[in-house]
């Protein structure tokens, strides 16, 4: 299905090729150009953008980056499940700039300790992202803070993009680029800097919030209950991703959470490539033949789990 047939355009705009551009050199100096690797599974060709060896094992770095390079405040507030949190207090710790990075209670210890640990002062609140969202927003407003939006911020959608970029630029012969979704900020990002190329948008069927903004016709509330729910519990899409889908080629997928399980110990045992849940939804999707193309790239976007070798 094309974008188009999912939304009709709205109004806000979305970064340009040259805003994908500028963030990319913006943020070189401080992120990887993460590898790709090709490979063919069970006969079928596939590629791996390894985005999860990104510095802070996420790509959430990019887009955190970009818009604190942008801003400069001297204090940053935001809201996170617990990787973008952790982009912004590396990138605020980087740039001197102070962070409070509000997160629901629900999240991870493997993302608090992380975000804690890259200096940022952590407050838990609620049982999910939307209740650390309404009290981040809450804190910035009666502090007079920056607030920073973890995926519906034209700045953090264009640092996202610049994974989009080094795909186009890496795997010329790329047909489908698979990317998980949550808010959508890696959506919007990466459907704009690989355009013409077709973006495959992963959900789990416990936190749809694509899927049910296009059965609705808008962006609209879901739950999120899910093994993947601290990075892709997002309780509604963001208008810029649903604007990106409306104009780029973009076609949805769903997976169970058995799937991501059973995604997560393949990416072992054909790669041995330890990921976290969100980012194993795209070889759920792809293992289960939900991802056209003849030669699909799928974003293994994060690896904040917790490493629990036995031997
Ligand atoms: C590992 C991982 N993958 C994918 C996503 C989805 O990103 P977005 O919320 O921009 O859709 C997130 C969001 O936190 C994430 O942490």
């Amino acid at each position: 299905m094309r974008g188009a047939e999912l939304f009709h355009h709205s109004e806000r705009s979305l970064p340009t090729l040259r805003d994908y551009r500028a963030a990319a050199a913006r943020i070189a100096p401080y992120v990887r150009r993460t590898p790709v690797l090709r490979a063919s599974v069970d006969g079928r060709p596939v590629s791996l953008k390894l985005e999860h060896l990104q510095v802070t094992g996420v790509f959430k770095i990019r887009g955190a980056l970009n818009a604190l390079l942008l801003v400069r405040p001297s204090r940053v507030v935001t809201a996170s499940g617990g990787n973008h949190g952790l982009g912004v207090a590396t990138a605020a710790g980087w740039l001197g700039i102070a962070a409070t990075v509000f997160v629901p209670g629900t999240v991870p210890e493997a993302k608090a300790r992380r975000i804690a640990a890259a200096g940022a002062q952590v407050t838990r609140t609620g049982t999910a992202y939307a209740d650390a969202d309404a009290a981040a927003r809450e804190f910035a407003s009666r502090h007079g803070l920056y607030y920073l939006h973890a995926y519906d911020d034209p700045a953090v959608v264009a640092g996202q993009g610049t994974v989009g970029l080094e795909i186009a630029a890496d795997l010329p012969e790329c047909d489908a680029v698979a990317v998980p979704v949550g808010g959508g900020g890696l959506l919007a990002g990466v459907s704009g800097a690989v355009a013409p190329c077709p973006v495959v948008a992963v959900e789990p069927e416990g936190c749809p919030t694509l899927h049910a903004a296009v059965a609705a016709g808008k962006p609209v509330e879901v739950g999120a209950d899910s093994l993947a729910a601290s990075a892709l519990g997002a309780s509604r899409i963001g208008e810029l991703a649903r604007t990106a889908a409306a104009v780029n080629p973009v076609s949805l997928a769903m997976v169970t959470d058995e799937e991501i399980r059973a995604a997560r110990d393949r990416l072992w045992e054909d790669f041995r490539l330890a990921v976290e849940p969100a980012a194993a939804t795209v070889y759920a999707a792809w293992l289960a033949g939900r991802v056209a193309g003849q030669n699909p790239c799928l974003l293994l976007s994060g690896a904040n789990a917790d490493w629990t070798a036995s031997a």
